[in-house]
């Protein structure tokens, strides 16, 4: 990773530190070490590898030299944590609208914060919420796969795609990082104005099982029905019968089975 050339890409000044790694743990782990140490300002951690990438839900992050984009954007808020609803999904949002515009097709999005094209996962994101010294941070974690083999793309557990696949010529690593900070940071910007609201529309238009049949699997609990894309704050609805039920938390699968009309 060119520092200088990521440094130079990056919008504004927003960011008062910045954290390069040729390997490191977890990009997100780092992040809440600096925030236990008394971090201040929004600061960037990004890395070539990570030996301890971590996903959702306890999962791994496959995180090989060069073969993705691993980045952490520390921000510190001093809002109550109940306006911070929907950030997942504008994080979604944010590496949607940088990829979307080097020209890349059919890329979607699905709830709460993936970015699929073709059914495979291009980009996963873990958000992390941190309470220090009076402060509401979050940590927004963002892999993008890169270049995977495909060899590594059989370690995982899921379709998967990459960069390399879906564009002719892809921008560098460092140009695809401050793309989606840059966009990122605008978007928190907005979201801190006008809350989830402004972003409804943009994630419907591109959500992946909008009027589809799914399977929504919250730990141990499994509902079916007709997922009919987000509300104004980010929760999913599913209707089941002639009822509409807002969700907060868990995870879509297309459903095997049809299960309305
Ligand atoms: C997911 O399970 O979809 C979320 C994956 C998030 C991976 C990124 S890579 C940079 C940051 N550091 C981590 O350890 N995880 C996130």
């Amino acid at each position: 990773m060119d520092q200088a050339k990521l440094k130079s890409y990056l919008a504004n000044d927003a960011i008062t530190k910045l954290h390069v790694f040729s390997e490191i743990d977890s990009t997100n782990s780092e992040a809440d070490r600096l925030i236990s140490a008394g971090a201040t300002g929004i600061q960037l951690v990004v890395a070539d590898s990570q030996s301890a990438g971590r996903g959702r839900r306890g999962r791994n992050w496959l995180s090989p030299i060069g073969s993705g984009v691993y980045l952490s954007l520390l921000y510190p808020f001093s809002i109550d944590v109940s306006a911070l609803q929907g950030l997942s999904l504008v994080s979604a949002i944010s590496v949607h609208t940088a990829i979307h515009n080097y020209g890349a097709e059919n890329v979607q999005l699905k709830w709460p914060n993936d970015v699929l094209v073709g059914d495979k996962k291009l980009s996963g994101i873990l958000l992390e919420l941190r309470s220090f010294a009076d402060e509401n941070w979050v940590v927004f974690g963002i892999g993008v796969n890169y270049r995977l083999s495909e060899e590594q793309k059989s370690l995982v557990d899921r379709p998967v795609t990459d960069l390399h696949e879906i564009l002719p010529d892809p921008p560098s690593i460092e140009r695809v990082a401050a793309d989606i900070t840059n966009r990122l940071l605008q978007n928190i910007s907005k979201h801190s104005e006008s809350q989830f609201s402004t972003f409804q529309t943009a994630w419907n238009r591109y959500d992946r099982y909008l009027d589809t049949d799914v399977m929504i699997q919250n730990g141990n609990q499994q509902l079916l029905g007709r997922y009919k894309g987000v509300n104004e704050h980010g929760a999913l609805l599913l209707q089941t019968g002639d009822e509409m039920q807002q969700i907060s938390g868990g995870e879509v699968f297309p459903s095997l089975i049809a299960v309305s009309d």
